[in-house]
């Protein structure tokens, strides 16, 4: 048994801020859970925080908006290709008439993996992404004015990573991070964390023939995935176990002012977190009230106007 929950959040660089809004909430239905800046580097850039409304680990997907900065990433192997959200059966049609509204790209041909039915479609930016339709996810739905219930999005249901190469990377799904190896399709390899209810998933796509992406913050890239652990001492757990078995690029726990943050790199070359859930997104605005005020850390509180100057404005 892992002592990983599932998904604590993803996160990818995208283009342009108000952009990503308008693809998050008002196509998606998530709540924007929190608005502030990324803590590495000097210059401004937003890191915007989307879930369901209580911001509960496993529907967080957040973004750096790095067309502010001017850096592309390069697609490719060795990241994260793929987030999968959970819709339940029967809303996948409601979604491709969304999507034609909205004039985002979307795959004619419904496919099935592992019995389930998936629905690709692209952020603007061109990071992809599938509705799987699931009717085991309880979780609560992410509704919107015109996103009845039986169609919204629950949460992450998972991910896909691009590896060339998956024999080791197998081998440490299961023996460093203790996932369960829950089948193979084609190409695809299948692993769990628990029973294999969305938001516990990780896919991997075999694709032997596919270039290295880049693997710094870059526009239009999957940069990494947090699972979620409860404390530092759980960190500090993996890290053990991950050092003991020679997997010794593992982080310090970083403080990311809403969890703890420990990065470590999974042999195929995609970067994974272990993720606290004892702080949460409460520390600066009340629930009911999360994204409304741009927030920062307390040690760039004094700096908020001068910061907030050198981002897109944005609305939601
Ligand atoms: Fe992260």
């Amino acid at each position: 048994m892992s002592i990983i929950k599932g998904f604590h959040h993803l996160t990818a660089c995208v283009s342009g801020a108000q952009e990503d809004v308008d693809f998050y909430v008002k196509l998606l239905g998530q709540s924007l859970v929190k608005k502030t800046v990324l803590l590495d580097g000097e210059d401004p850039i937003y890191h915007l925080y989307y879930g369901n409304p209580q911001g509960d680990a496993g529907t967080l997907v957040t973004s750096f908006p790095f067309k502010q900065k001017g850096v592309q990433g390069r697609r490719g192997s060795g990241q994260i290709r793929v987030i999968n959200y959970s819709v339940p059966k029967g809303s996948l049609d409601f979604w491709r008439a969304r999507f034609s509204a909205h004039g985002i790209a979307f795959d004619k041909e419904v496919v099935e993996r592992f019995g389930e039915e998936r629905q690709r479609f692209h952020h603007p930016c061109g990071i992809e992404f599938d509705l799987v339709a699931s009717d085991r996810d309880p979780r609560v739905p992410c509704l919107a004015d015109d996103i009845p219930e039986a169609f919204a999005i629950r949460g992450v249901h998972s991910i896909t990573l691009s590896l060339r190469e998956v024999a080791e990377s197998i081998t440490f799904m299961q023996e460093a991070i203790d996932f369960r190896y829950a089948g193979e399709s084609g190409p695809y390899h299948r692993f769990e964390t628990s029973d294999g209810a969305p938001g516990t998933i990780v896919e991997f796509l075999h694709e032997p023939d596919r270039l290295q992406g880049s693997s710094i913050y870059g526009e239009g890239t999957i940069h990494h995935v947090a699972f979620a652990v409860d404390s530092q001492e759980q960190q500090m757990q993996i890290k053990d176990k991950l050092m003991s078995m020679g997997y010794i690029d593992a982080s310090e726990s970083v403080n990311r002012n809403y969890f703890r943050s420990m990065y470590f790199k999974m042999p195929g070359g995609v970067i994974f977190e272990a993720a606290t859930t004892d702080i949460g997104f409460a520390i600066d605005e009340e629930p009911g009230h999360f994204g409304e005020e741009f927030q920062l850390p307390p040690w760039l509180r004094d700096r908020k106007e001068e910061l907030l100057g050198r981002l897109e404005a944005i609305a939601v």
